[in-house]
């Protein structure tokens, strides 16, 4: 199967299947990520991630649908035959190769001129700020260093496609953060589309154009981040998105009503309620100072339930000492509405 059309050039996977024995790891999952577009795919752990990209590039066999890559279908090709780059987890360098020796080998198996292999690798080093480490080996770099050289090896490749998967779990939260910015740059200069794993939502949304959010090998939702948050179709992709996680309350028979922590409001219970509003009584139980704002915890109606405030508000003010009874505050067009038994949202 190929196809013309310039929507298609990038990777295109089309009903994808991955069953096996009794257990169906990937379920039908069709998505698009077009050249230059980094696509987060996201989800719990043992959901499917590193299944799919296996599949994609070639390690794991696809049980029915079909993978294109540049117009191409490539479902049944080798992982050789495919062009497409893959990082993982675990850096897998040469732990015996000084850094320069890590990035050329792989060039020079495919016989290109050595000038040619000395540019390249010294404009992916100074590219990576990875310069100062050329002649170290694997052991004497941080962990950060070592997943930059990782990176730097699949970017050498010049492939049509690169696969990372939580190419940065190792890193601590600092250096993940500082890398991010970087890594959105480097990947989106190649013009190559990107399938980014992560189970970490604040990677997913600040690196990808688009999150996939899987479960349990299933497609749940894809779209720009803010649209995942703002309009999520289930209560998954409602509760996987947010942190602190939307609250979710029985207010309605066989319904839940979603309300994001950010959106509350806290309030003396004497103060008058405004029309477009909606209010609960609530039991102050603890706070948590997060700087700059505070994570208020209350109990209502037997639930517990979390508002973020900014540290200076009235609703941080009166969560931290008052007297009298308050309640949680809201907008009525914040809500949103999950059937119980699905959790599919219905408003
Ligand atoms: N070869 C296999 N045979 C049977 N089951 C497998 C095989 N490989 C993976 N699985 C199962 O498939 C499911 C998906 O695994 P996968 O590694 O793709 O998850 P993941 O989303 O990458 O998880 P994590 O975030 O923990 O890396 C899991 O339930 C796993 O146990
Ligand atoms: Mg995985």
């Amino acid at each position: 199967m190929t196809s013309s059309s310039p929507a298609r050039t990038g990777l295109v996977l089309s009903q994808l299947c991955r069953r096996v024995g009794q257990q169906t790891l990937i379920d039908n999952l069709s998505l698009e990520v077009a050249p230059g577009d980094i696509l987060a795919l996201l989800g719990p752990s043992g959901c499917g991630k590193s299944t799919t990209l296996r599949c994609i590039a070639g390690l794991d066999r696809a049980s029915s649908g079909s993978i294109e890559l540049a117009g191409k279908e490539i479902t049944g090709r080798p992982p050789a035959e495919r062009n497409v780059a893959m990082v993982f987890q675990s850096y897998a360098l040469y732990p015996h190769l000084s850094v320069r020796k890590n990035l050329s080998l792989g060039l020079e198996l495919r016989r290109v001129p050595p000038a040619e292999i000395e540019e390249d690798v010294e404009r992916v080093l100074a590219l990576l700020q990875l310069e100062a480490c050329r002649e170290r080996k694997p052991a004497e770099l941080s962990g950060g260093q070592r997943q930059r050289v990782a990176l730097a090896r699949a970017l050498l490749r010049k492939p049509a496609l690169f696969l990372l998967d939580e190419p940065m779990s190792n890193l601590d939260a600092q250096l993940r953060e500082d890398l991010r910015g970087e890594l959105r740059g480097i990947l989106r200069s190649t013009g190559a589309p990107v399938v980014y794993v992560t189970h970490d939502q604040h990677e997913a949304m600040g690196l990808a154009d688009r999150i996939a959010v899987l479960k349990a090998g299933e497609l749940q939702q894809l779209g720009a981040a803010a649209e995942l948050y703002r309009n999520p179709q289930n209560q998954f992709v409602a509760s996987f998105l947010g942190s602190p996680s939307i609250n979710l309350l029985p207010l309605h028979p066989g319904a839940l009503v979603g309300l994001r922590p950010e959106h509350l409001e806290v309030m003396e219970a004497s103060r008058p309620l405004a029309p477009e509003q909606a209010a609960l009584n609530a039991q102050r139980e603890h706070l948590e100072w997060l700087g700059d704002r505070v994570i208020s915890h209350w109990r209502v109606q037997g639930t517990s339930v979390k508002v973020l405030s900014d540290a200076q508000s009235r609703s941080a003010a009166l969560a931290q000492s008052h007297d009298g009874p308050l309640q949680l505050r809201w907008t009525r067009e914040h809500e949103l509405h999950f059937e119980q038994a699905s959790g599919r949202r219905i408003r």
